[in-house]
């Protein structure tokens, strides 16, 4: 199967997000979020607040500064970020778009960003934090990066804001919104699974358990945790979401041709039919997530 150059997936097999793909799915994540867990991260940082000066966040493979622009307005200021990412072109859109960003009672946002890959993960790259964030990150990272990282906060008694990791579930849907799913999707939806196992950088990857992995960890260090869906639902009838579920679909028909290029035709007709009913408005993509807000049991 080969796929026409304008449907080709922007996430090119080697894991670079291109920035255009991550512009793409921001709308969604945004709403997709759930907001009770950003407003007990809120919570918690109100509570452990001893002075004016700014609150220490860091965000962990950042890109261009999704998560910061959904979090600025929504946590306690003064805020100084430092944003993480490996790629310096996402890091530089990141850069312009902070400087119009504020706080909840308007004040600008102090920020360093910092280009540098994350593997390994360097503990000390936590040290001063107030809080922890990422969002859609877990899902890529392995199984002993993951656990670094679990150690290195429960070391510093950090909270966590961790949003956006994939489940491995999804599902097509008609315009009640009921799942229209039949044997070809749900064999599709095994190859992805092993797929999203691929290792993205970080080792093998812990696609769809990541926040099961994310919970056991901070459970076993004490932790409390906070644990909500967040998924995106792109109705059939929305235009506007329309682009990123047909980029959704040419991605999962690209990474299943590369995981099973022995079922080409099958996949091609599976990608073909999709396509169309996702065209036409028939169908639209619900995607499932899940968001993790972990913290110490008392706070400091
Ligand atoms: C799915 S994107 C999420 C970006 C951003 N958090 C968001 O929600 O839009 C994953 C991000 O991880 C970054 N990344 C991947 N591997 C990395 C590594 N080894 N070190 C640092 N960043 C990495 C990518 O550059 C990309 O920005």
């Amino acid at each position: 199967m080969t796929l026409a150059p304008a449907s080709r997936t922007p996430i090119p097999p080697g894991g670079r997000f291109e920035g255009r793909w991550l512009a793409l799915r921001e709308p969604a994540d945004h709403r997709a979020r759930d907001a009770s867990l950003t407003a007990a991260a809120r919570h918690w940082l109100e509570g452990c607040r001893h002075d004016d000066r700014p609150l220490q966040l860091i965000d962990l493979a950042s890109g261009s500064a999704s998560n910061v622009a959904h979090l600025a307005t929504r946590l306690p200021g003064p805020q100084h970020w430092r944003l993480i990412d490996q790629d310096a072109a996402l890091l530089a859109q990141a850069d312009e778009r902070l400087q119009a960003l504020r706080d909840e009672a308007g004040r600008p946002l102090t920020w360093r960003t910092e280009s540098r890959s994350l593997t390994p993960f360097d503990p000390t790259l936590l040290d001063g934090a107030d809080l922890v964030c990422a969002s859609a990150l877990f899902d890529l990272v392995s199984r002993d990066w993951l656990a670094g990282v679990v150690q290195a906060m429960a070391e510093r008694r950090l909270p966590g804001l961790f949003t956006l990791s994939i489940t491995g579930g999804w599902c097509f849907i008609d315009a009640d919104g009921h799942d229209r799913e039949d044997a070809d999707d749900r064999w599709v939806r095994r190859i992805l699974d092993t797929h999203q196992h691929r290792d993205k950088g970080f080792g093998t990857a812990l696609g769809g358990a990541a926040t099961d992995t994310l919970a056991e960890r901070f459970a076993a260090h004490g932790y409390d945790l906070r644990r909500a869906a967040s998924p995106w639902i792109l109705p059939p009838a929305d235009a506007d979401a329309r682009p990123l579920a047909l980029a959704l679909l040419d991605g999962w028909a690209e990474a299943a041709l590369e995981q099973r290029p022995d079922s080409a035709a099958r996949l091609h007709g599976w990608h073909v039919h999709r396509r169309a009913r996702l065209e036409a408005g028939d169908w639209g993509v619900r995607v499932e997530h899940d968001d993790l807000f972990v913290h110490p049991r008392h706070a400091p």
